[in-house]
């Protein structure tokens, strides 16, 4: 068999351990050939790609990024790859596509396979909102990192008595914040799923204050939002990939709460350091586990479908399935940490 492999939409920590594990079942176990597209669905457009042999892939598991490079692909050249999808697993001689990403690249993979393209998908992104997966990973590595930055804070917040605000990513879904928030013990977490009222934070900081706990973490989703009319915060506009441009709710938080408690008040923007850097030993686990099971599925002809995590288990769903909603944080998480909301 010949194999093409490629990573598209934002990096995440875990994507080269998957392209590994990939290279390492084909070949050692089917004897395939293995081709990596370079940025991405560019990669497979422009026909930019490069053979992948053991060699290739020898001490890449721990290291954060991708190999092969990664971009957004823009919704005309998608269109374009639809229209030429039965002839590009022809060109390229291969008979099997594994792309790997989140959202967009799920989506654009059940496009591309709806088009006549053999493909399995695996999910991966640091915002673990896909549904159909347990997990992605990604995610465990940046829950690790933002937690480890507002242990960090809090000790520099209480030498200052200051309140920091902390933004971490999740456009959509607020994983990150809940579980990092949680984990760190963050005094109040505001998440997309939930808008929030500026009031209630600032009711909280008084309250630590008036307790002798003269400081405050805040832990803030970048696609969180203020309840209407509570502060003043705009939403951004759509940019080319159908994203909202988000307008700084970190900044912002920081800004209102300073100016309504009177004591000082930081926005720190944790922003792509999540996403950098080695991925944990549970990410490497379930990208290796994701690049072995994708694998098989090629050789038994499962096509239209990607890897998911389901409890312990590694199952194919359909990737219709996968893109259908995406995975929000439900109510009765948000209650287990209600303390914090
Ligand atoms: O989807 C993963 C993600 O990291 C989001 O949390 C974040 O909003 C986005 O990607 C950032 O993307 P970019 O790297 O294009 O700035």
């Amino acid at each position: 068999m010949r194999i093409g492999v490629l990573t598209a939409g934002g990096d995440c920590p875990g994507l080269n351990a998957v392209i590994r594990s990939v290279v390492h079942r084909a070949v050692a176990q089917y004897g395939d050939e293995v081709i990596g597209f370079e940025d991405g669905f560019a990669g497979l457009l422009d026909g930019h790609y490069r053979s992948l042999d053991l060699e290739a892939v020898s001490g890449i598991l721990a290291r954060g990024g991708t190999i092969l490079g990664s971009s957004r692909l823009e919704r005309n050249r998608l269109r374009e790859a639809c229209e030429s999808a039965p002839d590009i697993a022809r060109d390229f001689g291969i008979d099997a596509l594994i792309p790997i990403g989140g959202e967009g690249t799920l989506t654009a993979a059940r496009m591309l396979s709806d088009a006549g393209l053999p493909v399995v998908g695996v999910p991966k992104t640091i915002d673990n909102d896909i549904s159909s997966t347990d997990r992605t990973f990604g995610f465990d590595t940046a829950v690790g990192v933002a937690t480890e930055a507002m242990d960090r804070l809090k000790t520099t917040a209480e030498s200052h008595q200051r309140v920091m605000v902390v933004e971490v990513m999740g456009r959509h879904a607020g994983w990150i914040a809940l579980e990092s928030g949680m984990a760190a013990g963050a005094h109040g977490i505001c998440l997309p799923e939930r808008p929030f009222d500026p009031a209630d934070l600032v009711k909280m900081v008084e309250e630590r204050f008036a307790r002798g706990k003269k400081f405050a973490v805040i832990c803030v989703a970048e696609g969180a939002h203020p309840a209407d009319g509570s502060m003043d915060y705009g939403k951004g506009e759509i940019d080319q990939f159908g994203h909202e441009r988000f307008q700084g709710i970190g900044t912002a938080l920081a800004f209102e709460l300073e100016r309504r408690l009177g004591k000082e008040a930081k926005p720190v923007i944790l922003g792509h350091v999540q996403r950098g850097g080695t991925p944990t030993a549970y990410d490497r686990v379930l990208a290796t586990r994701f690049g072995w099971h994708a694998v098989e599925a090629a050789h038994q002809g499962e096509f239209g479908r990607m890897t998911a995590l389901r409890g312990t288990d590694i199952v194919m769903v359909p990737l219709a399935e996968a893109v259908t909603e995406l995975k929000t944080v439900p109510k009765d998480r948000m209650d287990e940490a209600e303390s914090v909301f």
